[in-house]
Parts: C-alpha cells; sequence; structure tokens
C-alpha cells in the first residue's frame, strides 16, 4: 500500500487524505461494512468541497463513488448510506429515491430502508402558500439509512462475534429510528451525524473485528464508533482540516471517554 495520502494510522484506524473517486489506497474486497453520508449537494460550506452542483452533476458524482465502494466491499459486505428523502432547495428532487436507483444499477442489491428521525423541526421555514391549496410546501424531518449489500445478504466471513444487545436488537430492527442530529457547532463540521447512527449500523450489520469505511469521513465519526466497538476503520476525506480533526477526535475517544457508547 502507497503511504504519500495516508493522514494517520494507528493499530485500529487509517485516515487518507484524498478523493474518494481518485484514492487507490483500498484494495477490492477488503470492506465489510461502508457507513457513509456524503455532502447533499444542498450549498454546505465545506472547506474543500463545492455543495451546489447541478443535480445532473451531483447525479453522477454519485454514481462515481458509489461504483468504487462497490468495488472495495466483499461480496457479503454491505452499505449504509444515510442521505436526505427529499431535497428542496434549489427545486424538488426525489434524492433518496435517485441515489438508490443509481446504487442498484451499479450492482448493490437493496436490502431496506431505515427511517432516521431527526426530532428537528425548527428547520421549517418555508410553508409555501399559506393555508391555501394554491402551492403547499410539504417536508417530512427525516432521513434515510439505505441498507444495501454487494451479493450475498448473509454474513458468511468475519469472527461470526455479534455485540448487539438483545434490548438493541429489538428496537433496532424496527426500522423507526429516533434520536437527535449532531451540533456542527460542538463537532467543529458543518455536517456531522451523530455517533448513534455509526454505532447502531455498526453493532446491527457487522461483527467484532471487521473492517468499516467511511468514504466521506469528515469529522471522524464513523471512526470513532468503529474503534470503540472494536472494529477496524477507514476513512477517506477531501479536506485536510477535517482530516486533522477527526484524528482528534479519534485520540480524544480512544483516551478514555468510552461510556457514550455504551448498551442502551
Ligand atoms: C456530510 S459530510 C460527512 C460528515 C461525517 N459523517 C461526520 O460525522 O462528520 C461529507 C464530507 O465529505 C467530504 N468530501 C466531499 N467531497 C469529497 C470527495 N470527493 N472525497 C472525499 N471526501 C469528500 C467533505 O469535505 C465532508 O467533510
Amino acid at each position: 500500500m502507497s503511504t504519500n495520502k495516508l493522514y494517520f494510522q494507528n493499530d485500529l484506524v487509517s485516515i487518507f487524505n484524498e478523493d474518494v473517486r481518485k484514492t487507490t489506497q483500498i484494495d477490492a474486497g477488503a470492506i465489510d461494512l461502508i457507513i457513509t453520508s456524503p455532502p447533499y449537494n444542498v450549498d454546505i460550506q465545506y472547506n474543500s468541497h463545492k455543495d451546489d452542483d447541478s443535480y445532473s452533476d451531483y447525479m453522477e458524482f454519485s454514481r462515481a463513488w458509489l461504483g468504487r465502494c462497490f468495488d472495495w466491499l466483499r461480496n457479503d459486505g454491505r452499505l449504509c448510506l444515510n442521505i436526505p428523502l427529499d431535497k428542496n432547495k434549489g427545486g424538488q428532487q426525489s434524492v433518496g429515491a435517485d441515489l438508490t436507483c443509481i446504487a442498484k444499477e451499479i450492482g448493490y442489491k437493496y436490502h431496506s430502508t431505515i427511517i432516521w428521525n431527526e426530532g428537528n423541526i425548527s428547520r421549517r421555514t418555508a410553508w409555501g402558500s399559506w393555508m391555501s391549496a394554491s402551492a403547499p410546501f410539504v417536508i417530512a424531518p427525516v432521513e434515510l439509512i439505505v441498507v444495501l449489500y454487494k451479493e450475498i445478504w448473509k454474513k458468511s466471513s468475519g469472527s461470526k462475534v455479534s455485540d448487539v444487545s438483545r434490548d438493541e436488537f429489538m428496537n433496532w430492527t424496527n426500522g423507526l429510528w429516533t434520536f437527535n442530529g449532531e451540533s456542527k457547532k460542538k463537532i467543529g463540521h458543518p455536517a456531522p451525524f451523530p455517533l448513534e447512527l455509526p454505532k447502531r449500523c455498526i453493532k446491527m450489520f457487522s461483527y467484532v473485528g471487521d473492517t468499516v469505511l467511511d468514504p466521506f469521513v469528515g469529522s471522524g465519526t464513523t471512526l470513532v464508533a468503529a474503534a470503540m466497538l472494536g472494529r477496524k476503520g477507514i476513512g477517506i476525506e477531501v479536506d485536510k482540516g477535517y482530516c486533522r480533526l477527526a484524528e482528534k477526535r479519534l485520540l480524544d475517544a480512544m483516551g478514555g471517554k468510552t461510556s457514550d457508547l455504551g448498551q442502551e
């Protein structure tokens, strides 16, 4: 493995400072589980990524990185794809459905969709035509976690050791997940997801010791969850400042602060 794009590495975790579409750092068939939240193309002010492409360019960007990830998965590997249901900024789009279709065209098989109820209704700013049927504006305050896999849903590789508790399993197999989003200010990144999201996906869909990849690692939330749960983690991030943040969060978390990942 060449190390020129390697930003950070320890026994469990590697972070590559690179564009996911161009990296040559990951071997085909090396990944058990991918958990990621790609840029949503809603004009978020990232340091190094322009988040306001045309919708068709955004679909091509999505096709490119989803294709790379497909090659990196094992045959029984899985993808938990955190994306919006709908996009409203710059015109209504069925972005969740469109990205799911692209993934299926690439070859992913569809398992199910988890609805993440963020409970954040304060984002509502537009009503359309107020109290009139002329052009009302409807928005669901949820995001999706689309669960896809490469070839075979039943896992045959790995340690066969699961660490999900009975209560967690019973609660999380109900695909309506309710927990709050993460504070951008607290984390220092414009679009972090909460630790709860990768924690649930890791415990539900991987064995202890598996390798988990986040190709848009941002502030490193997936890597923190992976390291705390005894999985190997690989992160890819185009922005060096966010790589630095991910490294810091990871080292802070591994320095003993593990209580927020305990069983429910
Ligand atoms: C929605 S954020 C991910 C946030 C992450 N889940 C967290 O908890 O912090 C998307 C990230 O993808 C990064 N990014 C954008 N384009 C990229 C590319 N082509 N390759 C790798 N990373 C990219 C952005 O810099 C941003 O940090």
